[in-house]
């Protein structure tokens, strides 16, 4: 396994994302040994915690794992926690010297990536900070590591963007979208790139339509706040949803560099149609969940939730029909629905081809679904012939899932995540110029729908959406491949 010595600096580090995704993938990474003698962490945070303390919630974070004490012990004295105030310039100061020493002392080689696990608006401070206190003049590398939401329309991200390129440049911002890190995301190019059968078949002479499905059981739990200011649209579509999109859509670099698949990424959502009021209209409907049931369950409606406004007009549902303006993809929907308290939790991409056989009257569509959550794998449906009739056909499944097993082994998206970052490899983080193209697709069917009073569509908790999600697709004569 690669590795590199690197020092983490984690703002945020009491933080639930650092407890149940980081700490747990930096054990992991330990135990591989990408992380080994040469690493430490430094967490931060407003809480005036000591190190003892802050090793016994990572030693909480981490216990699932079931470390053995030796294992345990030498993983936490590589963590140092230091009360931090963000706007604070002294702080800084005090960062600086322990980094200095922790370089030191572990022998780090003055690497070091600085994880910023908090809100956005911190985002441009913080960095700023970090290079007037000199924390970032090291010999090493100096990487700096996002979490989402990066801005929250066009102009935003931009302003953000150009706060951190006057520190960073662009090489050395890792954005996170952590769907980039699933095993059946990363897989989406190489079933491409290795089956001829499939990349002879990807344009619109053979596919008639695309269908990804991000769709959520739970409600917005305790996120209420947050969800409510962000919805749907802007929560799943501008990054997770669109990157996979690019990923299916992007035409095949034919050396699989890092900057060969950006710009492949980059044009791919370049071509996708901006959608003026009228199209928006046309092509997207939104919807909000109501109370409902399901298997003798009940739910709240979104209005009732948590730090939600009880007249909000948030979407908690987005069902939309993109257009990609090229040779390859002209006249394909790629068909988009995302949804918090729908049937069940399912992640996957359809796509339906062409019925294009002499005997397309007794024949179905072939399919081929990836599967991303929660089982991984993939099928492609054929036609066979009907036992004892040779007129007609049944349809068959050949279906590869992962098993449980091999599901429990693979590397969770952070993991895999953080790897990239140590070792500087960004193809599965998002560039800029993604991050740009997506807000400037997604900002106008926001503004539409901001100005359109309508009442909101609105869905049971618990169902596939709003009504109008079905006619939308209906209307084009598909339907939604999968209906749970
Ligand atoms: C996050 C969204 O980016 O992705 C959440 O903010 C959503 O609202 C989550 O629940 C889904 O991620 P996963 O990995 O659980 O499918």
């Amino acid at each position: 396994n690669n590795s590199e010595p690197v020092l983490m600096m984690l703002f945020g580090a009491t933080g639930d994302l650092a407890k149940r995704k980081l700490y747990p993938a930096f054990f992991r990474l330990f135990r591989q040994q990408v992380l080994n003698n040469h690493f430490a962490v430094i967490g931060t945070a407003r809480r005036p915690w000591s190190d003892d303390h802050f090793r016994e919630v990572i030693a909480d974070a981490i216990a699932d794992q079931n470390p053995t004490e030796p294992e345990q012990s030498a993983f936490l004295q590589h963590f140092y926690y230091q009360s931090h105030d963000v706007g604070d310039a002294s702080h800084y100061q005090t960062l600086a010297k322990l980094a200095d020493k922790l370089d030191q002392q572990y022998q780090l080689a003055g690497n070091r990536m600085y994880y910023l696990a908090m809100a956005p608006r911190f985002f441009g401070q913080i960095v700023t900070q970090l290079k007037a206190a000199k924390i970032i003049d090291t010999a090493g590398f100096n990487r700096v590591v996002l979490e989402k939401p990066f801005g929250t329309d066009y102009e935003s991200a931009n302003k953000l963007s150009q706060e951190l390129t006057q520190v960073f440049p662009e090489k050395d911002i890792f954005r996170i979208d952590h769907y980039l890190g699933k095993e059946m995301i990363q897989n989406i190019l190489t079933l491409r790139a290795t089956n001829s059968l499939l990349e002879s078949q990807w344009s619109n002479q053979y596919i008639d339509n695309v269908q990804i499905t991000f769709a959520e059981a739970l409600g917005v739990e305790q996120r209420g706040g947050y969800y409510d200011q962000t919805g749907a649209l802007k929560d799943m579509v501008q990054n997770h949803i669109l990157q996979v999109l690019s990923l299916l859509a992007m035409e095949l670099p034919t050396k699989m560099s890092e900057a060969a698949i950006r710009t492949g990424k980059v044009a791919a959502l370049k071509a996708v149609r901006i959608y003026n009021a009228a199209e928006v209209a046309e092509n997207f409907v939104r919807g909000q969940y109501t109370a409902g049931s399901l298997n003798n369950a009940q739910f709240a409606g979104y209005r009732e939730e948590p730090a939600v406004d009880p007249q909000s007009r948030t979407e908690t549902f987005v069902a939309g029909k993109f257009q990609i303006d090229n040779e390859r993809w002209q006249g394909v929907p790629f068909y988009v629905r995302t949804g918090k308290r729908l049937t069940e939790k399912g992640t996957r991409i359809n796509i339906v081809f062409k019925n294009l056989t002499a005997n397309a009257a007794i024949a179905t569509q072939n399919i081929l679904t990836i599967y991303i959550q929660p089982t991984e794998g993939f099928s492609l449906s054929l036609n066979g012939k009907a036992l004892d009739n040779q007129s007609t056909t049944t349809p068959i499944r050949l279906s590869y899932r992962h098993d449980s097993q091999m599901m429990a082994n693979t590397p969770e998206a952070y993991e895999r995540l953080l790897h990239d970052i140590i070792t500087g490899d960004a193809t599965n983080f998002t560039h800029w110029d993604e991050v740009a193209q997506s807000w400037r697709i997604v900002d106008t069917i926001r503004q539409a729908w901001d100005q359109d009073d309508q009442p909101l569509p609105t869905y049971a908790a618990g169902t596939m959406g709003p009504k109008a999600a079905f006619d939308l697709v209906a209307k084009n004569g598909n339907q939604w491949i999968w209906q749970p």
